[in-house]
């Protein structure tokens, strides 16, 4: 038995995949039963490898997700449009899809699975976080038994290599964002990855498959990490904690399970944490769940073959089902989404963390107890208050609070900026 699969995008991605594909030896044997039947690509000058015949490879990527003959659709174009079009076709065809794209699931995840289900169809999306890291199908599948109380991430590789390199270097964002272009680690517009918008794809996946139910893309809180500067990143090593790029979904505690915190920022980790010491592009999901406790995720969270691994274990997973004798166009609740309603997102005014913060100021007596006053005037409860060193003839001053409410620390800060004392606030950071 055959089965084809249409290959949209022969990237960095697609060429991975096309290359497992064709090199099935050693490799489960399902592997040999599926044919690249058509491969779609935007422009047909590039020279490419694998190479394809012209037969195979064409630019009309519609005419590949109607072919009848083609029974899964592998979109790796990445972006919105087409991709989106184009595998709402592929479903109402009734054919099946594999997917590496985060961004059109975050946003139109909800009219493609209403479609899929109605069409009796699977849309499966391994590669799509994590790369080559299995995390989706072990929260639909393997954790599927838990109550998930948080899912926190290191899932954009970019980023986490920019911060390693800030952090061993001491070097500054802006040099190492070139160094990391230079090195095809960050893209020519890197925005997506470095204001933190890839991440917050992530999350939003992860968030919804974890926590049960549909998440509005708008609603994930997201800083990057334009603004983290090797100062911070100094003073946060010798107070205990790396700084890394966090996606965090985390249910509250008391309330409904579908009440979720969902942010994305640079976070202060304290060095004993499992994330601190995932470095360079390497990504790492922890997941916590009761009954069983914390489980992490380590890995490549990028890459041809990586995230090929991923797709082409999704494309094996939908032949697997398709070879299976008893299949009915009943589709599989695990491998499914099936969520009918939103959840709720707490507003990040209500969120409660500790802070970070470094503060200039004159250095005269009573700067750190007038501090000290304004927080508490908030209930914002101080771990540490270092005064670190001096710069430009300014007292630097470094304070960490307990874990408090935001709404109640930016309204204290607000108070704090209007001591005469206090000169500038450069960096606020929240800390895990
Ligand atoms: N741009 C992503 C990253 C890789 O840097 O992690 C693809 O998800």
């Amino acid at each position: 038995m055959a089965f084809k699969i249409g290959l949209l995008g022969l990237g960095t991605v697609g060429a991975g995949t096309a290359q497992i594909l064709l090199d099935t030896s050693g490799r489960n044997p399902l592997l040999k039963e599926i044919i690249i039947g058509r491969v779609g690509v935007r422009t047909l000058t590039k020279t490419r490898t694998p190479k394809f015949p012209p037969e195979i490879i064409s630019t009309d990527l519609e005419a590949i997700v109607t072919d009848p003959n083609i029974d899964i659709v592998v979109e790796l174009l990445g972006g919105l449009e087409p991709a989106r079009s184009l595998i709402l076709q592929a479903i109402n065809r009734g054919k099946h899809v594999v997917t590496a794209n985060k961004a059109v699931i975050a946003r139109h995840g909800y009219e493609i699975y209403e479609a899929a289900n109605r069409a009796g169809v699977y849309v499966l999306l391994e590669a799509s976080v994590g790369g080559g890291i299995p995390i989706i199908k072990p929260l639909k599948q393997s954790l599927g038994a838990n109550r998930i109380t948080s899912i926190i991430g290191i899932v954009n590789g970019t980023t986490n290599y920019i911060l390693t390199e800030m952090t061993t270097a001491g070097a500054d964002f802006s040099d190492v964002l070139n160094e990391a272009q230079k090195l095809g680690y960050a893209e020519a517009d890197p925005s997506a990855d470095i204001d933190g918008w890839d991440a917050a794809d992530k999350i939003a996946i992860l968030a919804s498959l974890g926590f049960g139910g549909r998440i509005q893309r708008e609603s994930v809180y997201c800083e990057g990490i334009r603004e983290v500067s090797k100062v911070d990143i100094a003073y946060a090593d010798k107070l205990g904690f790396v700084v890394k790029l966090l996606a965090i979904a985390k249910g509250l505690e008391g309330t409904e399970s579908d009440t979720l915190q969902l942010r994305v920022h640079p976070t202060l980790v304290p060095k004993s944490h499992p994330l601190a010491n995932v470095d360079e592009v390497n990504n790492a999901i922890l997941v916590e769940g009761d009954p069983l406790g914390q489980v992490m995720f380590y890995g490549p969270g990028a890459g041809s073959g990586a995230t090929a691994s991923a797709v082409v274990s999704d494309i094996m997973n939908i032949v697997a089902i398709l070879k299976s004798s008893n299949h009915t166009q009943t589709i599989d609740p695990l491998l499914s989404c099936t969520h009918q309603h939103y959840c709720k997102i707490t507003p990040i005014k209500s969120i409660e963390t500790r802070f970070y913060v470094r503060f200039l100021t004159r250095d005269v007596p009573g700067v750190i107890g007038h501090l000290g006053t304004s927080f508490g005037n908030y209930q914002v409860s101080l771990e540490s208050v270092v005064q670190i060193g001096f710069k430009e003839g300014l007292a630097e001053i470094v304070v960490v609070t307990h874990c408090v409410c935001e709404g109640n620390f930016r309204t204290a800060l607000e108070e704090v900026r209007t001591l005469e004392a206090i000169k500038n606030i450069p960096s606020i950071l929240r800390v895990l």
